[in-house]
């Protein structure tokens, strides 16, 4: 069916290959190891390559591959323009751009300017020098408040738990300032009006971009910019909330604004997405206006429960903010920093309180519905107009990892937390390539302790790839209609009416996508099924019109007109 089809967007070198692309996440530590050490690599991501272009995608995203001690995932970073040795060389980062390139993939890397390692050439030059010297003024030290400064300057906390203050001796070993780390103490904020700053992210740009790289996404792009006095946050003060005296404060758009021009430059132009929380979709939309960013995570979906009301106020909230910018949004389930959907799936939605690990913990689970929900959600995310990013592994149906033994957690939230939050390396375990038992091919050291679980010789690439009916399956032909179909990418929607826990969307020219959330069967429009997210070896004979419990179904040319609101088998 859709093999009939032919692709419609506007080619490998379009400047706007962007707007309607989807982009696979690659979390290289645990992609898949090329040297046999055990930690995943470049090498190991070039041998992978062609299960991605197998798999559909136009691009990939890589999480931080810079020189870092790792304490943050690589979100640490001591050299930005030199890869960390556990990944391997500049030569072999080139390689790896010139093969992905010549099989059509564009690449993206993952810029981190809201801070630094504390290993960087910076920061140590700042520990060395007295206060108030200029080597200290690319980061936030100050003195501390309260009896002999020994009260951090002000009431911020870290994002992963405790103050967002550390405090360093003087050169005799006295106590001496303090400096900002809204992150681990192992992250120190950047400064950015010092003007050293920006014109070395500059650099690093262009660093990158000269190399072929096609972008960047931004980490934590919403808190560059200080409130000048650094205020204390008031109690109560919303996240992110306008006059946030660190998150989404308007400076920070002038530096897009400088990157943008950068960007532009190059031929073809080079593409920035965004990881901005601002307290409003508005808000958020502000960093992909005209002269801004490309795009932008709308993480409404990941953060909705599986309900039909949730998402469909999460969609029209985001569509509606991005109706009043030229970029469309970009659509996303998991990532590297939240629980595996399907996980988050498996429990009872009234209950589910957030999107990690620590707030569904205690709930029980339900894997099987948890599959099924995730197979109809991937099949609403590629049906949205706008781009999309997939986290790797998905397409594999993993779950997150919940039992992880406590010497494979490495993520900062877990000390800082004093244990009492699991933190993200649950999300973060390595993927099953194939074989029966782990390391399921991801290493060639048998010996490496993975935390894969034995349940996943049945989410191997190879495993799923010989059944017809597996998630990987179903990804590749999502993503091959998706590509093929005139009605995908970018464009408009609307909603078709349809029963409570039923969402039905419309695409033009002539595509639906309903979904049933419900435990019943119920009525779908006729027409000619695409495809169905429910397990089956073919599509088979289109001779019914009822969508199965917990299904999602594609639909070429679907009856304008809604179905009977029979609603139940009746
Ligand atoms: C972003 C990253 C996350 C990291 C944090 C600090 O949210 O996605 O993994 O820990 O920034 O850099």
């Amino acid at each position: 069916m859709a093999d009939e089809l032919t692709r419609h967007d506007a080619g490998p070198h379009a400047a706007t290959w962007w707007t309607d692309a989807v982009v696979y996440q690659v979390y290289l530590r645990s992609f898949r190891d090329g040297n046999g050490d055990g930690v995943g690599d470049i090498a190991g991501l070039r041998a992978g390559l062609d299960h991605l272009v197998g798999l559909g995608v136009d691009a990939i995203w890589i999480n931080p591959w810079f020189r870092s001690p790792g304490l943050d995932g690589g979100y640490d970073v001591a050299d930005h323009r030199d890869l960390d040795p556990d990944f391997g060389t500049l030569a072999d980062a080139d390689a790896l751009l010139s093969e992905a390139h010549e099989r059509g993939l564009r690449v993206l890397l993952d810029l981190v300017p809201n801070h630094t390692s504390s290993a960087h050439p910076w920061f140590q030059a700042a520990l060395a020098a007295p206060a108030d010297s200029d080597d200290r003024g690319r980061y936030y030290f100050r003195q501390g408040r309260g009896h002999d400064g020994d009260q951090p300057p002000n009431n911020w906390t870290s994002a992963f738990g405790g103050p967002a203050w550390s405090r360093v001796p003087t050169a005799d070993g006295e106590p001496g300032q303090w400096y900002l780390h809204l992150f681990s103490s192992c992250q120190p904020d950047l400064d950015w009006t010092h003007a050293d700053v920006a014109e070395d992210f500059r650099e690093t740009l262009r660093f990158w971009f000269d190399r072929g790289v096609d972008g960047f996404r931004i980490d934590v792009a919403h808190g560059l910019h200080k409130h000048g006095d650094l205020p204390d946050l008031p109690v109560g003060h919303a996240s992110a909330a306008p006059g946030h005296p660190f998150w989404d404060r308007d400076q920070v758009h002038d530096v897009y604004r400088d990157w943008r021009s950068l960007a532009d430059a190059y031929d073809p132009p080079r593409v920035f997405l965004a990881e901005a929380v601002a307290d409003t979709v508005e808000r958020r939309a502000r960093y992909v206006r005209d002269d801004e960013l490309h795009g932008v995570f709308a993480f409404d979906l990941l953060e909705a429960r599986w309900t039909a009301s949730d998402l469909r106020d999460a969609i029209d909230r985001t569509v509606a903010a991005h109706g009043e910018v030229t970029a469309p949004p970009t659509w996303v389930l998991s990532n590297h920093d939240v629980l595996r959907h399907p996980s988050r799936y498996a429990r009872d939605q009234a209950l589910v309180t957030g999107h990690n690990l620590v707030d569904v913990v205690d709930l029980q689970r339900d894997d099987e519905l948890g599959d099924a929900r995730a197979r109809a959600a991937v099949l609403l995310l590629l049906a949205l107009p706008g781009n999309v990013v997939l986290y790797q592994g998905e397409e594999l149906g993993l779950h997150e990892v919940e039992d992880l033994p406590d010497d494979l957690r490495r993520d900062p939230v877990w000390e800082r937390s004093d244990h009492q939050d699991p933190g993200r390396d649950g999300c973060r375990v390595p993927l099953p390539w194939a074989g029966d038992a782990p390391p399921f091919a991801f290493t060639s050291d048998p010996t490496v302790a993975t935390g894969q679980p034995a349940r996943w010789r049945d989410h191997t690439v190879a495993a799923m790839d010989r059944d017809p009916t597996s998630t990987l399956h179903l990804y590749r032909s999502a993503l091959r209609i998706r590509r093929a179909h005139p009605a995908l990418g970018v464009g408009a929607m609307s909603w078709v009416p349809a029963d409570d826990g039923v969402l039905a969307l419309r695409r033009e020219p002539g595509f639906a996508c309903w979904i049933n959330l419900t435990d019943h069967p119920v009525r779908r429009p006729a027409g000619r099924v695409l495809l169905r997210s429910t397990a089956q070896a073919d599509n088979g004979p289109d001779d019914d019109v009822w969508l199965r419990p917990h299904e999602a179904v594609w639909i070429d040319d679907p009856d304008v007109a809604a179905p009977d609101p029979l609603g139940t088998n009746g």
